[in-house]
């Protein structure tokens, strides 16, 4: 191990951490205690007023995007492109305190050692809190990394909440300029690598005791409409024989999902999330039901076959019925690729910063997700207490966090050194 990183991981303090996250957690929307945080509104507003102080503590020259992003940049010793570490402090509704708050306040300590160790990367670093990571009411999600990827379009912007208000004057109302959306696009080669660390949000490194997971991949994610159609009728007088039961037919597709994901062994994942019977009476017989499944891999071959074998089940149990069954695509959100690179150095760090260490997929996406359009990304993860997310129970203990976080200072300065050594080769 080097010296460097030795010195700098000792000086990471995983109580100012902590306290950072505490602090951070008192920013409350009144309306959806405990943790609630939504991208714009005023509380939202407040807690990055609150970040860009101690942005600029840590020594960050700071600046908001056009998309409202808020940006704290640290010279390098060379002119390289840019090494990017963050997250999102926005939450959903009747959230928990560490879902992308992590992520954000680890990179901000991480500044914080730098600075004070006088310790210079190669390459400038920019700490970033995107915004609007979260699913909001304008019906998108990754705002501000979105934008960095040149994907935050018209179309997205002029999507309305309920009240009429577009997603645009909701970024502008932030004092984003948004207007000038296009300039906070970042090139191909602008930067080096994104790193980002986030909770698991899932159980497996706590099951498992392990310190951090650094993923291998983003999931893709399919999402498919079953309709099927049979006839209602009498649920006394017509025969089993007689039926054409949609609901029937609806329950060896559930199964069929359940059952590719259970063959999978942790390779894929399958949810039939909605249904909807008709007419959904005790005492008629079901003539039509609607149900849309998802299936995740980050195995796009497997993802197909799976599709396809869980289609098949469901017209074999139709025809069983004289039920007719019909797919259609909802939605395709292809899996992401981390960088090989990104993922040894971060692997190589976590084993430096002393974590029990393992290589994971991503289950969900994140802004990592969006950047990967534009630059090499890489993703840690830290353990989630009975692998809850989304609700007021997320925990992830103190040390825990600084494990985490520790782990993402080495990854950085390791991938900092590889990068940079490559460049003078
Ligand atoms: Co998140």
């Amino acid at each position: 191990m080097s010296d460097s990183i030795v010195d700098l991981l000792s000086g990471f303090d995983g109580g100012r951490l902590w306290a950072d996250l505490e602090q951070l957690a008192t920013f409350q929307d009144a309306d959806a205690p405990p943790f609630t945080r939504r991208a714009f509104g005023p509380v939202y507003e407040q807690a990055r007023s609150w970040l860009r102080e101690r942005m600029e503590e840590a020594g960050l020259a700071t600046r908001r995007d056009a998309a409202g992003s808020l940006i704290g940049h640290r010279p390098g010793t060379r002119d390289l492109p840019l090494l990017v570490v963050g997250s999102h402090i926005d939450t959903v509704h009747g959230a928990g305190r560490f879902d992308g708050a992590l992520g954000v306040l680890a990179a901000v300590e991480i500044a914080r050692v730098l600075g004070s160790s006088g310790h210079r990367l190669s390459h400038p670093l920019e700490v970033v809190d995107f915004t609007g990571e979260e699913p909001n009411r304008f019906g998108s999600s990754c705002v501000g990394s979105r934008a960095w990827a040149g994907r935050l379009d018209a179309r997205l912007l002029a999507l309305t909440d309920e009240r009429g208000e577009s997603l645009a004057q909701a970024v502008g109302r932030a004092g984003a300029d948004i207007e000038r959306v296009s300039e906070s696009v970042r090139d191909v080669g602008s930067l080096a690598a994104y790193v980002e660390l986030h909770i698991e949000q899932g159980p497996v490194l706590e099951t498992d005791e392990f310190d951090v997971g650094v993923v291998n991949g983003i999931v893709g994610i399919r999402r498919i409409g079953a309709r099927l159609s049979g006839q209602p009728s009498h649920a006394g007088t017509t025969p089993i024989p007689r039926r054409r039961d949609a609901l029937a037919a609806a329950s060896e597709l559930v199964l069929a999902v359940e059952h590719e994901a259970r063959q999978a062994e942790g390779e894929l994942i399958g949810t039939v999330g909605r249904a909807l019977v008709e007419p959904n009476a005790p005492n008629v017989v079901p003539g039509f039901v609607e149900l849309a499944f998802e299936v995740r891999s980050l195995d796009e071959a497997r993802l197909d076959l799976a599709i396809q074998r869980i289609e098949t089940a469901g017209k074999e149990a139709g025809a069983a019925r004289g039920v007719d069954v019909v797919f259609d695509v909802l939605s395709e959100l292809p899996g992401v690729a981390t960088d090989p690179r990104v993922v040894s150095a971060l692997e190589d760090g976590a084993i430096e910063a002393g974590s029990r260490t393992t290589t994971m997929p991503s289950w969900g996406g994140h802004d990592a997700s969006q950047i990967a359009h534009i630059a090499p990304v890489g993703m840690l993860f830290a353990p989630s207490r009975d692998g809850l997310s989304h609700h007021r129970d997320e925990w992830t203990t103190p040390e825990q966090c600084a494990n985490a976080g520790r782990a993402l200072l080495a990854g950085l300065v390791v991938l900092d050194e590889r990068l940079a050594a490559d460049t003078t080769a």
